[in-house]
């Protein structure tokens, strides 16, 4: 299985490909993998629109970077106006606050809504959804914030240490 996959990926990709694939392609371009600074501003400079801060769930290489953790360099690093998706590691609404605090435009989630799909098809992943936005707002009552739009870099420090477990368990209630 392991081997069939990696006939799909392609190890000498790169920047150059990038800039080809945006020559050739006047649709939307995201790029997805983005892990440093570095990277954003050469990947944003071959023309993609936006940038998936990801390690693909961390599920590819142990010890790769913790994306809620470089996305402040990243966002310091490509300004205001660059689209910044952040993805993995998305477990609960105070993560997604996080993400935004920390310069995401949003977020996106793999295994949490499998786990509400497996749990309960279609309904499971209404239910996932409900979960992490009933946690979303709770943690942002908690932290003061009455929009998204004001989540920045100042709500950091009050939310390192919000226990996930306990606000699942809230909203569960
Ligand atoms: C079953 C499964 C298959 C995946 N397949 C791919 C893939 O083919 N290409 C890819 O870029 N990411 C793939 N991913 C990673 C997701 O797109 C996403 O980056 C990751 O699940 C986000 O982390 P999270 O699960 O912690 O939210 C896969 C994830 C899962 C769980």
């Amino acid at each position: 299985m392991a081997e069939q996959v990696n006939t799909m990926f392609d190890p000498s990709l790169n920047l150059e490909d990038l800039a080809w694939l945006r020559e050739n392609w006047s649709g939307k371009l995201i790029v997805k993998g983005i892990q440093s600074a570095s990277d954003a501003v050469d990947v944003l400079a071959r023309g993609a629109d936006a940038l998936v801060v990801s390690n693909h769930g961390g599920r590819q290489l142990d010890r790769a970077p913790v994306p809620l953790k470089v996305l402040p360099e990243i966002r310091a690093a490509v300004g205001p106006e660059a689209q910044l998706i952040l993805d993995s590691g998305i477990m609960s609404g105070g993560d997604i606050v996080a993400a935004l605090a920390a310069g995401a435009d949003f977020t996106l989630i793999g295994r949490a809504y499998l786990y509400g799909l497996m749990a309960g098809g279609r309904q499971g992943v209404d239910r996932a959804l409900e979960i992490l936005r009933t946690e979303m707002t709770l943690v942002m009552q908690l932290i003061g914030a009455t929009s998204v739009a004001e989540l920045g870099p100042e709500h950091l420090r009050n939310l390192a240490g919000v226990p996930n477990a306990a606000m699942r368990g809230a909203a569960a209630r």
